[in-house]
Formats: C-alpha cells, sequence, structure tokens
C-alpha cells in the first residue's frame, strides 16, 4: 500500500501483507527495533461475534508480527507468542492474547511482553485466568516469546480488563490498566491506574497511582510531548465504538486531568467509529500516530485498522482529524 487508507467511517477495509494476506494483529502495537518496524497484535478468527468457544474475538493462532522498512509494506514474520493445541495448557486455545504490548529492556537484553490474558474459551470473567496480566518474553523481537505465566498487578481483588504499557525516558515502564472491583461497599468500580513495573519489567512493584478521572474508561494508548503525557481512551460499550476522552498529566504517578474528546468534527460521537489501541512515532520524525481500530463484529478478520495522526497544540491539548487516507511521509 502507498498510505493508510481508512475509507469512509462506515466501512470495513481490509490492509494486505506482502504475500497478499489479510493483516490480522489486533489491538497490539508497533515497536522500533533492529532497524525496523515491527508490528504485533493477536490474529483474530473470521468468525463473527459469540460467546463461548465460537467467536472470531478470540484467538485460535496467538500473536502475530509483521516487519517493515516504511510503515507501508508489511513482511509477516510469523506467530510469536503460540496458543497451545492442549487442553491442560493455560494457552488451550480458543483463547485470548489481548492488547498485547511488547517494550525493550536495556538492562536484561530481554523483549518483554504483556497482555491481557483470558484462558479458553476466551470469555472475560472474574474467576481465575478470565481477567489477568500475562507475561512471555523473547531475546529477540520477532522470535517465540516464552510465556512465564499470569498474575494481577496491585492484588488479588481488582480484575483486568484493557491495558497498555509504556515506557518512560528514564527506562522505567508502567502497566495502565482498567481495574474492575466488585464488592458490596464499592458496587462496581472501574477505573484506570498506572502501576510501576519492576526494573526487569517482569513483575508489578506496589507504586501505582489510581487514575480518578478515569473512571469507566478503556482502551488506553499513551502518548508524551514537551512535559506531558497523554492517554487516549474509550468508554465501555464492548465492540460498539462510543466517544473518545483524553487525560493529561506531568508525572505519569500524579493526578490526571480530563481534556475531553480530541477528535475534531467527529459528528457521530464514536471515535470516527473506532476504538484506540497504540500510539507509535515515525523515526526520524516528530509525528506520533494513534493506532485505532474498527472492530468488525461480523467478521473480526475483517475489523480494520485506522492510523491518525496526533496534533499537539501549545496550550498542551491534543486533537485528531480523520482523513480517509494517510500518508506516513
Ligand atoms: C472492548 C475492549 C476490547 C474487548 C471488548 C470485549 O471494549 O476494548 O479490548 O475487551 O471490549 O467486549
Amino acid at each position: 500500500m502507498d498510505a493508510f487508507y481508512h475509507g469512509e467511517i462506515n466501512e470495513f477495509v481490509d490492509w494486505h501483507d506482502t504475500d497478499g494476506n489479510v493483516i490480522n494483529a489486533s489491538d497490539g502495537g508497533i515497536i522500533f527495533a533492529c532497524g525496523k518496524y515491527h508490528w504485533y497484535g493477536m490474529a483474530f478468527r473470521e468468525l463473527g461475534m459469540a460467546n463461548g468457544p465460537h467467536g472470531g474475538q478470540m484467538t485460535d493462532t496467538g500473536v502475530v508480527m509483521y516487519e517493515s522498512d516504511d510503515l507501508l509494506n508489511w513482511k509477516y514474520e510469523g506467530v510469536i507468542l503460540d496458543v497451545s493445541s492442549d487442553p491442560e495448557s493455560p494457552l488451550f486455545a480458543p483463547m485470548r492474547f489481548e492488547r498485547p504490548k511488547i517494550i525493550y529492556n536495556e538492562r536484561t537484553h530481554q523483549f518483554v511482553l504483556w497482555c491481557h490474558y483470558v484462558k479458553y474459551p476466551g470469555n472475560h470473567g472474574k474467576g481465575v485466568g478470565d481477567c489477568d496480566m500475562g507475561l512471555a518474553v523473547c531475546d529477540k523481537v520477532n522470535g517465540k516469546y516464552k510465556w512465564l505465566g499470569f498474575t494481577k498487578p496491585i492484588d488479588e481483588h481488582g480484575f483486568v480488563r484493557d491495558m497498555t504499557v509504556y515506557k518512560d525516558f528514564d527506562k522505567s515502564a508502567y502497566l495502565i490498566y482498567d481495574r474492575h472491583v466488585e464488592n458490596e461497599s464499592v458496587g462496581c468500580d472501574r477505573c484506570l491506574h498506572v502501576v510501576k513495573l519492576s526494573d526487569d519489567y517482569l513483575s508489578f512493584t506496589s507504586t501505582y497511582k489510581k487514575i480518578e478521572s478515569a473512571k469507566f474508561r478503556e482502551a488506553p494508548a499513551v502518548a508524551y510531548k514537551d512535559g506531558y503525557y497523554y492517554i487516549f481512551t474509550s468508554g465501555l460499550t464492548g465492540w460498539q465504538t462510543n466517544q473518545a476522552r483524553a487525560f493529561r498529566t506531568r508525572h505519569l504517578l500524579d493526578e490526571w486531568e480530563d481534556i475531553g474528546d480530541p477528535c475534531v468534527d467527529d459528528t457521530t460521537h464514536t471515535t470516527f467509529n473506532t476504538q484506540s489501541s497504540n500510539v507509535f512515532k515515525i523515526e526520524g520524525t516528530d509525528t506520533q500516530i494513534l493506532m485505532l481500530e474498527r472492530h468488525n463484529t461480523a467478521s473480526f478478520l475483517h475489523s480494520s485498522y485506522v492510523w491518525l495522526p496526533i496534533e499537539f497544540s501549545d496550550d498542551n491539548t491534543v486533537s485528531i482529524r480523520y482523513k480517509k487516507e494517510i500518508k506516513p511521509y
């Protein structure tokens, strides 16, 4: 392709890899390593939405990766985190490695992948393995990642929902996740939290911040510019799209300010019929791209990718404008 082609906001557009196959890397991210962009995500099934083992929103493949020099031509690199055909395995498919995110640890020379893990049959729940963080590592960006298991940040009482990880300038890294707590005293409390990871990125520290301004938000994606961190989020309507809201702060573990819907001329108030997933930077430029996804509940394989540049203003606000097509350079 020669541009990020998005079509109309009610359109589903397939992007193809260099073999001509539909690119299928849901809600992942892009990491620049070894001189190339590596785009990864969970491979959906071709099916529509359904609970139980028949939903297209699960995977029976795993996390896959594509590589590119120019962000336009993507070569399939294969499955980097496999599911299992063994019913005894925690990775028995269909299951979910939802919203996988990879960061590189300079101390240990490992690529660390965190995801929202949901065991077979891949339905979100409240039991062990239905609402957890999954962890896998590899010594190569595009090698086979080794599954290290699943866990929960902060304590056992918070269910894990949508998440992302963010690596800061000082190499400290953070998990940002939708923590879902349900009990008699709070009723249902869902709120984004920032949790500092350990130095090797393989566990959580006890340092965290509840983002009180970001209640009932999910799909977090983090950007940084001129002293401010921004989180793009969606509301909680499952696969149905809804209005975006962004938050900003000067320090990741401080208060976050709600700065409203960043989408300009979004008359349908649906984030242009998409949901946020990640932010990446175009190497050698100042451009940061917000990766969004238009989930297709009729056939998840044909969900589409919408990559829009983030416009940062002098008053430290952010704007996103829809374009049917964006040329990255
Ligand atoms: C979305 C969420 C997705 C997935 C879905 C399930 O809102 O962002 O990651 O969990 O709900 O219904």
